[in-house]
Parts: structure tokens; C-alpha cells; sequence
């Protein structure tokens, strides 16, 4: 080896060994040591010598993290042991039933104190994988498949972050084999699908679909995009290693290679301990980083483990304890159009009922015609509807070869199923419209009960049902009407389903909304694109209504918050004299707000950063915290993006939490955010 062949080996050894440590820190302990760029600088500087000199090129060299040329077919690997399936169980009694199985072949009394020990896991909804390390460096990556016989995936491996590529500290075992999940997590799927629907691309059905997807991609480019995760949760084959006595044991040793490991798992005690576990983790399960199906048991003890052995595919020893089903098929019995406030047509499919995620759906929302088309949806269809924690259900996709022969493409109606007025396609948009305005009975609806929501003007017992019954009554037609209902009890007493204590105390809350705010007085007016953020911007500039009605474009894109969308909007309402009419007879009705106080800059401290509020505060409301928030200049959002500043997180916090988390976000707790206001 020649002088300076020696001096590029020694720097690649050194770039290689600051680059998996980095890259550790970063994907697999989640505690970077330094900055993105200065990763990126070593990276390139080793790529470029191995290009210079691919002689020297390692095979668990961290460049292989960005994929290789493309495959023609995946070859085929034998699993030296086989990959087994787990039994599941579904309820109380099946979980007691497995325990008991457990028990008797153990020769364990149920009665006594003598509780078998768990490790208990969550089970992880991706794609099983297998991986090989021979003298501690990752040789082969193979799929599940039958069980026996899998796809060798070892350049897609590679490109999964946290999957090291060379086992770390010591007592390397000559050979390793580790058996894990592959997953994609909530926050990617969500970004890949969000690329996607820009580009009217083809959606992926689920983080598992992605996952597998991803996996199976013969160009490992494509795959290194995907950004999947890797958590292993077994062993199979060792030489040249004594294994400890415990799984939990197992997976602490292989956390010490520097193998990725899910963070909850636990070892717990008998059935109890078990039946606590499910339901912990089925609480936190939504806050989760990534899908989960169930929890899995397995017996603690490797001796017990054997004692136990196997039937048919599947250990005695271990169990999943499956959560209810985010994910059904049912049939779409119709597509109809919903018309909202705005006129915007919205195609929602009418399922046959479906228990799915915890609640029956007979609705799924498809958004809007671009959708429709992208998953050609059709009536008759099976689908597949998923509810994933607490987003609403949706149509994840067609089941295929179930169509019927003879079915039809959905198409826009022409006109307004509610007005019969033309429908308009936006430009550029995906939406379309119903041209009818107030004349459409159904803007008019969905004006109203957005004037009474709880956010805009608040008005108790004027609920969605309640609005409908009274448009089609007559006896209400605008928002401004709402204040005379005062005139009309007897009419309203009359209507179906209608006491006179409910009406009389309608009546007393539509008094008690007289008494608003500025902010809430104009996010209820229902001005479109102007949401309770903007409103509030909007009331705190102009500190009174007559300001806002007379202000041009100009004025208004110079608002925090404003651009010129929400600017000509805000134009065109005002401009409209019917609008007008129905604001001065609002007022003459006796709306008020106390007065707003114009805001300094200097009490302005949070301005130009942005907050998502999210969980339960102990101390004040949600909408109070977000407030406070725009009261201080802070801009309030509804989701987490990389360009939050914070996320205020309370008690049972959502995905909101997870993903800043995800993205690497601030997060302050309810005892933070206090401090942070009050400073
Ligand atoms: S243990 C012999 N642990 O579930 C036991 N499996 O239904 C082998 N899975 O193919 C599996 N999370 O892909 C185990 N914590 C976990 C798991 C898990 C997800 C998957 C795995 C397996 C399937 C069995």
C-alpha cells in the first residue's frame, strides 16, 4: 500500500467512524452533537474519496445510506430460522386464556403470587425484518416472506438511518442476526402524502402500505427517500456469543451494539401487569411517533420460553393483544355533494355502517373532485375507511377486483344539488363552488350555524339541527334575523321537538351573545378565509368595525397575517351592501364589545414567532392560552410545521405533540408556557 493509499485509508476510517457516531446521536438517540452541515460536510468529503478511489469503498460504508443503482429483481434469502407470526387475542377473557395456557404448562398455580414475568412490547404496524451481522458488520437484510424464504433487501436497509451498519462496543458476536419491524412513522407518511396530493399523485393507504412500498423499491435511491425507521425487537441466529437468561435482557445487550430500540418497552408481572400495560400504551397510542396494532407479550424467562416451545407458526410464549381495528372495508352505498358556508362543494361518500376505530361510520368526507378521481371512487365500491385516533374517518382507498361491472365515474353536478344555481369550478383550485350565495339555502344554513358556533358568537342550545329547522321554517333567513326570533316564541314553540323552556331559553342565549368581542364579532360574520386568528389580528389593528369596513387592500396587506388573498376578501365583503345592511342591523340589535386598546409594539413581545397549542391546560382553557398568545403578537397555528416555534403541550396531548417532537420543535409545558407569558 502506498504511502498516500495509507493516509486516505486512515482519513475514510475516520470520516466513517465521526459519521456513525453522528449519525447515532442523531437518528437512534435522538440527541445531535453537531449541526446538519457539518454532517453533511463529512459526508460529501468521504463520498468523494470513495469516488476518487472506489478501491477503497467499505461495504458498510455510511454512503450506502443514499442507495445505489437499481436492482433487476430482489434474489431470494432462507431464513436459517424460520420467521415466525404471533397468536393474538382480542379481549379480557382471551388475554386471561392465554395467561392460563401459559400457567398450566408451566405448572404454575394461577392462585398463587407467583406471577410470570413479561416483557411487554408495543406491536409495531410495519414489516418484519431480518438482519445479519457477521463480525459485527451488517451483511444482509432479507423480508419476512413466507416465513422460510424472504427478498434480500440489504441495499434498503442500508439506507434506513437507524439501522447501524456495524454493531458498536464489544463482545461482538462472529454472527448476529436481529429480527425487528420496519416502519414509516406518522409525521413522514403525512409529509409523503401531503408531496403527493400536490403533485396528483397517487396516495399511499397507510404508514404500513408506505412502509412495505418503500422496502421493496429495487431502486435504493428511492427508498433512501422514504425515510423509514427501524425498531428490532428479537434475536435470531448467534455464534459466538452467549446470550443472556431474559428477552429483556436480549434487548438491552443489542441497545448497547447501537441497535434501535422502541423506547416503551416494559417488563411487567402477570396477567394484570399485562392488562395495565395494553391499556397505558392504548392511551398514549394517538401521541405516538408511529402505528401501532396491539401490544405483544412475551415470556421473560429464555428457559420458560423454551419450556413452552412452539405451535404450528407461532411461539406459546408470546402473544399480540390486538387494539380495535383502525381500518374496515365497507361499500359506498352513494356519493353525494355537500355545499358549505361558502359554496364550496364537498363529494362525501355514504357508507354502509362500519365499526371502525372505536366508532361507527356511515360518512366519509373525499374532500373534493381531485380526490375523488385520484382514488376513483365509485358507487358500489368496497373501500377500505380508516380512522386513525382522533382524525376523521376517511376513504383510504378502493378495494380492487371488487368492482362492479357497469359502474360510473363520479362527476361534478352542474348545478347546485341544494339551489340548483350553477356550480363553478375554481381556477387553478381543486374546489367548486355553488354561485348561489345567499339565495343557496344551503350557504344560508351553514352561515348561520357558523355565526352561533362556539368560537364566533357563542350562542347556547342554537344548535346544527335547530338552524336547519328554523330556516326551513321561514322563520329565520339571515344571521341578523336571529335577534327578532324574540317576536316569534309561539312560532318556535310550534316547531316539532320544540318545549317552551327550550325556546324561551334560546332566546335568553341569543341575549346573552349580544355581549361579544370585536375578534369573535368578525370571525362570525364568516368572511371567507378569514379564521379566528385573522380575526383577531384584523379587531386588534383597527380596534373597531368601521375602521375594518373602509379599509382598502393596501392597509390591510400590511397586517400581521394578511396577504393579498384575505385582503381582497375582507374588500369584497365589505363591498357588498348587503353585508352592510346585515352588520348595522346586527349592531342596532344590541351587539357590543368592550372597546379595544390599540397595542404598542413594545407589548407586542412574541411577535414573529408562531405557536400550536395542543392537550389539556390545567390552568386556563385552550382558547384562553392561544389568547393570551395573540395578545402578546404571537401567531397562533392549528398543526405543527418546521416553521413552529413552539408547541405548548397540555395533558393528553394529540399527534400534534409527536410530530414537534418528530421535527425537533420546542415544546413547553403547561409550567413553561405560564413563565413564558408572564416574562
Ligand atoms: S415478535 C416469534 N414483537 O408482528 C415472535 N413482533 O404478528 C416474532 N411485530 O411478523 C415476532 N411488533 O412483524 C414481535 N414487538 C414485536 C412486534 C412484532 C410488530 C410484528 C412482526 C411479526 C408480526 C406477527
Amino acid at each position: 500500500m502506498s504511502n498516500q493509499q495509507k493516509k486516505l485509508s486512515e482519513r475514510i476510517e475516520y470520516l466513517t467512524q465521526q459519521l456513525n457516531h453522528h449519525s447515532h446521536q442523531y437518528y437512534v438517540l435522538d440527541a445531535p452533537e453537531i449541526p446538519d452541515a457539518e454532517y453533511d460536510r463529512l459526508f460529501r468529503e468521504l463520498q468523494q474519496i470513495e469516488a476518487e478511489h472506489p478501491e477503497l469503498k467499505k461495504i458498510d460504508s455510511p454512503t450506502q445510506r443514499v442507495g445505489g443503482e437499481p436492482l433487476a429483481a430482489f434474489s431470494q434469502v432462507k431464513h436459517r430460522i424460520p420467521m415466525l407470526s404471533l397468536g393474538n387475542v382480542f379481549d379480557e377473557q382471551e388475554l386471561q386464556d392465554f395467561y392460563k395456557r401459559v400457567a398450566d404448562r408451566l405448572k404454575i398455580d394461577m392462585q398463587s403470587d407467583q406471577a410470570i414475568e413479561f416483557t411487554a412490547e408495543p406491536k409495531l404496524d410495519g414489516l418484519a425484518i431480518s438482519l445479519v451481522y457477521e463480525k459485527g458488520i451488517l451483511v444482509q437484510a432479507a423480508t419476512r416472506g413466507d416465513g422460510n424464504v424472504g427478498e434480500k433487501v440489504t441495499e434498503n436497509a442500508r439506507t434506513i438511518r437507524n439501522i447501524p451498519l456495524h454493531l458498536s462496543g464489544t463482545d461482538i458476536p462472529d454472527l448476529l442476526e436481529v429480527r425487528g419491524e420496519v416502519f414509516m412513522s406518522k409525521a413522514v407518511f403525512e409529509k409523503l402524502n401531503n408531496k403527493a396530493r400536490e403533485k396528483g399523485e397517487k396516495t399511499f393507504v397507510n404508514p404500513r402500505n408506505a412502509a412495505a412500498g418503500s422496502l421493496r423499491q429495487l431502486d435504493s435511491k428511492i427508498a433512501a427517500s422514504r425515510e423509514l425507521s427501524m425498531y428490532c425487537y428479537a434475536v435470531g441466529v448467534v455464534e459466538g456469543y452467549q446470550l443472556p437468561a431474559t428477552h429483556s435482557e436480549i434487548l438491552e445487550k443489542l441497545g448497547q451494539w447501537g441497535m434501535p430500540l422502541c423506547s416503551e418497552v416494559e417488563v411487567v408481572k402477570g396477567v394484570d401487569g399485562c392488562r395495565q400495560y395494553y391499556e397505558k400504551i392504548g392511551q398514549q397510542r394517538d401521541a405516538l411517533a408511529y402505528d401501532i396494532d396491539g401490544v405483544v407479550y412475551k415470556v421473560n424467562d429464555l428457559k420458560l420460553q423454551q419450556q413452552l416451545g412452539f405451535v404450528a407458526r407461532a411461539p406459546r410464549w408470546a402473544t399480540a393483544h390486538k387494539f380495535p381495528a383502525q381500518e374496515e372495508i365497507t361499500c359506498v352505498n352513494a356519493i353525494e355533494f355537500q355545499v358549505g358556508r361558502t359554496g364550496a362543494l364537498t363529494p362525501v361518500a355514504r357508507l354502509q355502517p362500519v365499526f371502525v376505530g372505536g366508532v361507527t361510520v356511515s360518512n366519509a368526507t373525499l374532500h373534493n373532485m381531485d380526490e375523488v378521481r385520484r382514488k376513483d371512487v365509485r358507487v358500489g365500491d368496497q373501500v377500505i375507511i380508516r380512522r386513525a385516533g382522533d382524525v376523521i374517518p376517511e376513504v383510504a382507498s378502493v378495494v380492487p377486483g371488487k368492482r362492479k361491472a357497469g359502474s360510473v365515474e363520479v362527476e361534478l353536478p352542474k348545478a347546485c344539488p341544494v339551489c340548483g344555481s350553477d356550480v363553478v369550478q375554481e381556477e387553478g383550485g381543486a374546489v367548486a363552488r355553488c354561485s348561489g350565495g345567499l339565495y343557496c339555502h344551503a350557504q344560508r344554513k351553514e352561515g348561520i350555524k357558523h355565526f352561533a358556533s362556539r368560537r364566533a358568537m357563542d350562542i347556547d342550545g342554537l344548535g346544527d339541527k335547530l338552524v336547519e329547522q328554523l330556516v326551513d321554517a321561514r322563520l329565520i333567513d339571515h344571521i341578523d334575523d336571529l335577534y327578532s326570533l324574540k317576536d316569534k316564541v309561539e312560532e318556535i314553540v310550534a316547531m316539532e321537538r320544540m318545549a317552551k323552556k327550550s325556546a324561551e331559553n334560546l332566546i335568553e342565549s341569543l341575549e346573552k351573545s349580544k355581549r361579544t368581542t370585536l375578534p369573535r364579532f368578525i370571525f362570525a360574520l364568516g368572511i371567507r378565509e378569514v379564521g379566528e386568528v385573522t380575526a383577531a389580528s384584523l379587531a386588534n389593528h383597527f380596534g373597531d368595525i368601521q375602521g375594518l369596513m373602509q379599509a382598502s387592500e393596501e392597509e390591510l396587506i400590511n397586517i400581521d397575517d394578511v396577504g393579498p388573498v384575505v385582503a381582497s376578501r375582507v374588500v369584497t365583503f365589505f363591498s357588498q351592501q348587503h353585508n352592510i345592511e346585515v352588520i348595522n342591523k346586527l349592531i342596532e340589535a344590541g351587539i357590543s364589545w368592550p372597546p379595544i386598546e390599540i397595542k404598542q409594539a413594545s407589548e407586542l413581545t412574541l411577535s414573529g414567532l408562531s405557536f400550536v397549542v395542543t392537550g389539556t391546560l390545567s390552568s386556563m382553557s385552550r382558547n384562553d392560552a392561544k389568547q393570551r398568545l395573540i395578545d402578546k403578537g404571537a401567531k397562533v397555528v392549528g398543526s405543527v410545521s418546521k416553521n413552529t416555534s413552539y408547541v405548548v403541550v397540555g395533558e393528553n396531548p394529540g399527534s400534534k405533540a409527536a410530530k414537534a417532537e418528530q421535527l425537533g420543535i420546542d415544546i413547553l409545558d403547561e409550567e413553561a408556557f405560564l413563565a413564558f407569558i408572564n416574562k
